[in-house]
């Protein structure tokens, strides 16, 4: 991260994880550096473009943006709200790159990756596939793998068992590295939750005994 990034970050913080998913912004980020690094990504798009791709769930409400998490939803409802999502963020990014003097070419290819980041079909370039990449990384760190099995009750062995195959699934990924990131971490959280269940089991069963 050079100055202007963090300065970005830094302007962008009163508008991250306004989904109840505190610490997206931060772990995406993270994932989007390492991608960068690894596939020769430019930072200087990848970047501010993670950073600021969710800004735009700030303007929703929690009514609004609910309906994304909501069991009785429609596909048409959800895509009312992700789509605003994006209307909202791009507004958001614009504002904040210009305000940094960000170089105009640099906004048009950030802008367009967050138009479009939840509801494009196919990757449109190496930036635009890494950031998504690194956006759904999230759902394969801890933080983010503990928020869905708390928001949707889910057993952590049914949560791993329906993102595992998803990992290699067609379009999923942009690229190999954010696979092979995605299996680490899945092997990550099952021994995580083994462990904490063996735990349990035998706090459980010690308890019994005594
Ligand atoms: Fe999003
Ligand atoms: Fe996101």
């Amino acid at each position: 991260m050079n100055k202007t990034h963090t300065q970005i970050w830094d302007i962008a913080i009163p508008f991250q994880d306004k989904r109840d998913d505190a610490g997206h912004a931060f772990i995406t980020l993270e994932f989007a550096k390492q991608l960068v690094d690894l596939e020769n990504g430019n930072q200087d798009v990848v970047l501010p473009a993670i950073i600021l791709h969710d800004t735009g769930w700030s303007q929703l409400s929690r009514a609004e943006w609910q309906v994304v998490f909501s069991p009785d939803k429609t596909p048409e409802d959800e895509m009312t709200v992700r789509l605003r999502h994006q209307e909202e963020g791009v507004k958001i990014a614009q504002r904040i790159l210009q305000q940094v003097n960000y170089p105009e070419d640099l906004i048009t290819e950030i802008v367009e990756i967050i138009a479009e980041h939840d509801t494009r079909q196919g990757f449109i370039s190496k930036n635009e596939g890494l950031v998504r990449d690194a956006d759904k990384l999230w759902r394969f760190s801890k933080t983010g793998f503990d928020a869905d099995v708390e928001r949707f009750k889910f057993a952590p062995q049914n949560l791993h068992d329906t993102i595992h195959p998803q990992i290699a699934s067609d379009g999923f990924f942009y690229c190999n590295t954010s696979r092979e990131l995605a299996y680490l971490e899945l092997e990550r959280r099952q021994r995580e939750f083994t462990r904490a269940a063996l735990a349990h089991q035998s706090g459980t069963d010690y308890a019994h005994v005594s």
